[in-house]
């Protein structure tokens, strides 16, 4: 018989992982979104995970951050096995995401878009605490380096590379170690981009595990440190950025290698 206690004792660091997903499957009314995918994203790790459209990337990360059920496969967070009820219930386990079309009400200053659902309330008729709402935003944005006017700035005023940027500042803030972003420079200029990733290899840098989709190879060679590749929702490849070259990530995406 297995002694569990021991065997947790001795298992190996790679089993503690901020995320390790194993045999994912996804059917939408049996077509196979995605066909037993496997991953694991280290503290410190960039994975940039690429396909062409419709290639499963989105719906796999719909699945992590708990908008989708997977039809199969498991999903494991700091090594522990998780299910997720909805986004909410993987947000209250420290996943944040996010997205290319930017998660921002335009008519409101930073700071409420920072605490989006979550506010902060005082006194008994709970009135909006604003003062101490801005304070930590900038401490937020302070953090990542983010260069906005004020956290009291509306959101509609800022360039799309400060609003990614405090996008990002906020998944960051309420994420426990793990980031997920589909195309997060997808609506992007090329400055904006640039600035963007700047804010990514600083959360790397603090030791945070990021997954990006994106379909820029460039920015892919340019700050993941491992690419995995998906084909018409078949994990095609998965390598060290320092192990390969544009043309073989090109040729696992269009197919010609498998
Ligand atoms: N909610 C859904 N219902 C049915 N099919 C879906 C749904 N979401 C995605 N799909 C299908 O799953 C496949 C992968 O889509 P997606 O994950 O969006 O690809 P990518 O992000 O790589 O472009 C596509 O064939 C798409 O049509
Ligand atoms: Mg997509």
């Amino acid at each position: 018989m297995t002694d569990i206690s021991n065997e947790n004792r001795s298992a190996p660091t790679t089993k503690n992982l901020p995320l390790r997903i194993e045999g994912i499957s996804k059917h939408f009314d049996g077509v196979v979104a995605i066909k037993h995918f496997d991953l694991q994203v280290r503290p410190g790790e960039i994975v940039a995970l690429v396909g062409d459209n419709g290639a499963g990337k989105s719906t796999l990360v719909k699945i992590i951050s708990g908008l989708f059920p997977p039809s199969a496969g498991q999903i494991y967070l700091n090594g522990e096995q998780v299910t997720f009820k909805d986004a909410s219930d993987a947000r209250g386990k420290g996943v944040e995401v996010v997205y290319q079309d930017l998660a921002l009400v335009d008519n409101q200053p930073v700071y409420m878009n920072m605490f989006l659902g979550r506010e902060l309330v005082r006194g008994p008729l709970r009135i909006l605490d604003r003062k101490t709402m801005a304070q930590r935003t900038q401490t937020m944005i302070d953090e990542l380096d983010v260069r906005i006017p004020s956290p009291r700035s509306n959101i509609k005023a800022l360039s799309g590379g400060q609003r990614q940027g405090i996008a990002i500042a906020r998944a960051t803030h309420y994420a426990k170690g793990l980031v997920l972003m589909d195309e997060p420079t997808a609506a992007l200029g090329v400055a904006e981009t640039a600035k963007v990733e700047e804010t990514i290899l600083k959360l790397k840098a603090r030791g945070a595990a990021v997954l990006i989709v994106s379909h820029n190879l460039d920015q892919v060679f340019r700050i993941a440190d491992t690419v995995t590749v998906l084909r018409r929702g078949t994990q095609v490849a998965t390598r060290a950025l320092a192990d390969t070259s544009r043309n073989e990530i090109v040729s696992y995406i269009t197919g010609l290698a498998s």
